[in-house]
């Protein structure tokens, strides 16, 4: 693509100024960027170019590290930047939005318009683009896409009306980080893993994605979408997805995407029953008046049922998979920033060394997504010595050894494959459906029993002690350490 003209719909929001701005900056000075482009931030606060330039400096300044950034590149970069003021939940709008992009943008460009608004707004954007015409080039979407299955179904339809499938870009930023890309060439690139990667010698798997964070200042749009649309829904099942799907025939946008539709398809549904036993909710309380509770966080409602912790225990009903849980949480305010995939491989059948004190745990693959990105595959060992004591050591390998990650963030990648039109990495419409589909119970299980308990969990723990209670048998979650190779249950961060 020679020129591009993109648009920010929520051009004065937090996701711009955090994620969209810096990566497209990043890639800008990377020269990934198409030799001309435009790009136009529109909201409804009310800055005009200059005024929205010199925000968006600052917010470059923050969030782009400075071996990364020169002030002169950033000044270059900005003075392609423009703003237009306007309420973007008004159809008439658009056709200043419209003038606005003629304006700008003299050699009739390729356009991207990239949706970074409340989700109230994804049914009408499309639409009114249509109106005037600018339902040209290509769409991006932020999750949550869709509320429940019924809106899911719906959104679908209405950026369909305007915009082919090909067009639409549903963004999942956990797709585009490197680490997640990599279970792919973990699982596909390697022989060893693959004849083992099934029932038969897997017992368990655990998929942690936590933060020691809160809801910040998104108080309005938390309160109103809560863990399991925020993070349980999209990046957690999608990293289900990955761990098992069967191999692609080949890693493009048909092949990949078909099957990690097929993992949806095969999420077994829960009845009311299950639900109530193998989902656990909680929301995090404040400590000590130093950590403020979620519920005395800004724009919350005082008295808000909304989750920040889910646990979840989830079957999927296919051959490779039958009977193996996957165990997945997340959760606002926990010890540490962490996220990661434990996968738990059965005991050996017979145990030779019983005679020891203590039995090893089974062998366990840990994928660290974030942070100290990498890889441990723990087995047991002899202790040199008398006797014969046995002890798990970890083989591990961290990104660090590769040269360390690059620095970009997975928007700069996403929006990358955004601008040239490869949508493998971004979610079809059928995956968001079936999703929804597994999902969609769970919501209405809690809105029509509204005794299901809702856990407190103090603010810096892991969450309610009762989702120990979804673990089979006499296991735990695994509490993940910074130190990678340390799993001691509840260690020191
Ligand atoms: C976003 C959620 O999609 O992912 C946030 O809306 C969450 O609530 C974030 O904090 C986590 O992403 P990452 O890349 O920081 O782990």
């Amino acid at each position: 693509m020679k020129n591009l003209t993109m648009v920010i719909f929520g051009g004065s929001g937090d996701l711009t100024r955090r994620k969209l701005i810096p990566a497209l900056y990043r890639l800008y000075k990377g020269r990934r960027l198409p030799k001309t482009f435009k790009i136009l931030g529109v909201g409804r606060t009310g800055y005009d170019d200059e005024s929205y330039r010199s925000h968006l400096k600052k917010n470059i300044t923050e969030f782009v590290e400075d071996k990364e950034r020169d002030n002169s590149s950033v000044d270059i970069f900005l003075s392609f930047v423009h703003y237009l003021s306007m309420d973007q939940s008004q159809e008439q709008e658009y056709t200043y939005l419209k003038e606005k992009i003629e304006q700008i943008d003299d050699i009739a460009s390729n356009y991207l318009f990239y949706l970074a608004t409340p989700p109230s707004l994804y049914e009408r954007i499309p639409l009114f683009l249509k109106s005037v015409g600018l339902n040209k080039g290509r769409i991006v979407v932020e999750k949550p896409f869709g509320y429940d299955l019924k809106s899911a179904v719906r959104m679908n339809a209405i950026f369909k009306s305007a915009f082919s499938e090909e067009q639409i870009f549903r963004i999942d930023h956990f797709l585009g980080k490197e680490t997640v890309q990599n279970i792919l060439a973990l699982r596909f690139a390697n022989g060893i893993f693959e004849p083992l990667w099934n029932r038969n010698y897997i017992d368990r798997v655990e998929i942690t994605a936590v933060e020691n964070l809160g809801i910040e200042n998104r108080g309005g749009f938390y309160d109103s979408t809560g863990a399991l649309r925020d993070m349980v829904q999209n990046h957690l099942v999608q990293l289900l997805a990955l761990v098992a799907m069967e191999p692609p025939v080949a890693f493009n946008e048909k092949e990949f995407r078909d099957e990690v539709v097929k993992v949806y398809r095969s999420l077994k549904p829960m009845n009311s029953k299950e639900i109530a036993k193998n989902v656990i909710r909680g929301q995090y309380m404040g400590v000590n008046k130093t950590i403020k509770g979620y519920r005395e966080e800004k724009s919350v409602d005082a008295a808000s049922h909304t989750e920040t912790f889910l646990a979840m225990k989830i079957f999927l009903a296919n051959w490779r998979w039958e009977g193996v849980p996957f165990y997945i949480r997340t959760g606002k305010q926990m010890p540490t920033k962490v996220s990661e995939i434990i996968i738990h491989f059965k005991s050996t059948p017979h145990r030779l060394f019983s005679s020891r004190e203590e039995c090893p745990e089974q062998n366990q693959l840990i994928i660290r997504i974030q942070p100290n990105e990498g890889c441990v595959l723990k087995f047991d060992m002899k202790v040199p010595g008398s006797g014969f004591d046995v002890k798990q050591v970890p083989m591990e390998f961290t990104f660090d050894k590769l040269g360390g990650l690059p620095m970009e963030d997975a928007y700069s990648r996403l929006l990358e494959d955004c601008i040239s039109g490869e949508t493998t990495l971004f979610t079809r419409s059928d995956a968001v459906e079936e999703s929804w589909k597994f999902f969609d119970p769970v919501l209405k299980f809690w809105k029509e029993n509204t005794d299901v308990p809702l856990y407190g969990y103090p603010a810096g723990t892991w969450g309610p002690l009762e989702s120990e209670t979804i673990i089979d048998g006499e296991k735990k979650w695994t509490n993940p350490c910074k130190n990678l190779t340390n799993t001691d249950l509840y260690c020191e961060l």
